[in-house]
């Protein structure tokens, strides 16, 4: 099918669709410049996850044991480009979705914030946000605004690049309920992913799940398509370089999201006559 019969295709299933969900991983931010974990190039190309403490790194670092320098070179790295990180148009595509009030949640595996930023209230971190703290000591939960969280990203790299782990610690300790030291509020590898729950009731209670950027190969998260489609769900997958999830989908897009989103809200606003004209 041409891509134009495919773009048509999926803006139906949202256009009748009660109850979208859209389940997204890294693939929707490479556009605005964040690389992917797995596509050649990518992070885990260039870093070894196991290398990176996975989460007991903060509490490595914390009781002393030091900075494994690739984490130093891994925050470095995701500091800068975080900073120059903008929502692109797939991402706003997706807010625009949810202000057409078509769009119900938006379950992902990326912890850069972008789809808060492109529009979309109800969004399910289930690695977690960059832009959040968590209190070691209390649990208590900080939300940084960009400027903040950047300030201490480039301190941190810096104490870290020094192996100061004192300034680190003293850098850390802001929990403004308990004055411990707080930790980014991500999964790190071995540790429970977040809103898992809610994340699988969005899955089992949506009529329609668009399956964004991701290639599904990091479980629990990957069984979102799997429990939508167990519930009845249509599946509409959107990813540049194949399709991931062939045996579940309904309609198939090789594509980048944020060439692909915006045709579909457009041909979904004409379904829905939105358009004035
Ligand atoms: N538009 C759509 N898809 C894209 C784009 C794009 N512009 N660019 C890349 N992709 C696709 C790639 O083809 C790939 O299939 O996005 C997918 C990204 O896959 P991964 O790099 O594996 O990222 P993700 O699926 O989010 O990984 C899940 O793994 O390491 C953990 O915690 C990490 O949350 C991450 C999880």
């Amino acid at each position: 099918m041409e891509e134009k019969e495919l773009i048509a295709e999926a803006a139906s299933i949202i256009g009748r669709s009660r109850r979208l969900v859209a389940f997204s991983g890294a693939g929707v931010s490479e556009e605005s410049g964040i690389p992917t974990f797995r596509d050649p190039g990518g992070l885990w190309d260039r870093f070894d996850p196991m290398e990176l403490g996975g989460g007991d790194i903060f509490t490595s670092i914390f009781s002393g044991a030091g900075i494994p320098q690739a984490a130093v070179d891994f925050i470095t790295e995701m500091m800068t480009v975080l900073e120059r990180a903008q929502p692109n148009p797939g991402h706003y595509a997706l807010g625009e979705l949810e202000q057409l009030g078509i769009l119900k949640s938006v379950v992902t595996q990326n912890i850069d914030n972008l789809h808060r930023e492109g529009g979309n209230t109800r969004v399910i971190e289930v690695h977690g946000n960059l832009f959040r703290l968590a209190c070691m000591a209390c649990g208590n939960k900080v939300l940084l605004g960009r400027e903040e969280l950047f300030a201490m990203g480039r301190e941190l790299a810096e104490l870290m690049a020094k192996g100061d782990l004192e300034g680190v610690i003293k850098l850390a300790s802001r929990c403004p309920a308990c004055g411990g030291a707080c930790r980014p509020d991500v999964v790190g590898f071995g540790e429970p992913v977040q809103d898992m729950g809610l994340a699988m009731a969005e899955a089992r209670d949506c009529d329609a799940l668009l399956i964004l950027g991701t290639s599904g190969m990091v479980y629990p998260a990957a069984y979102i398509p799997e429990h939508a489609k167990k519930t009845g769900a249509k599946l509409v997958e959107i990813n540049a370089t194949g399709c991931y999830f062939p045996d579940l989908v309904d309609v198939g897009i090789v594509g980048k999201t944020g060439e692909i989103l915006p045709p579909i809200v457009e041909r979904v606003k004409d379904i829905k006559s939105f358009n004035i004209f």
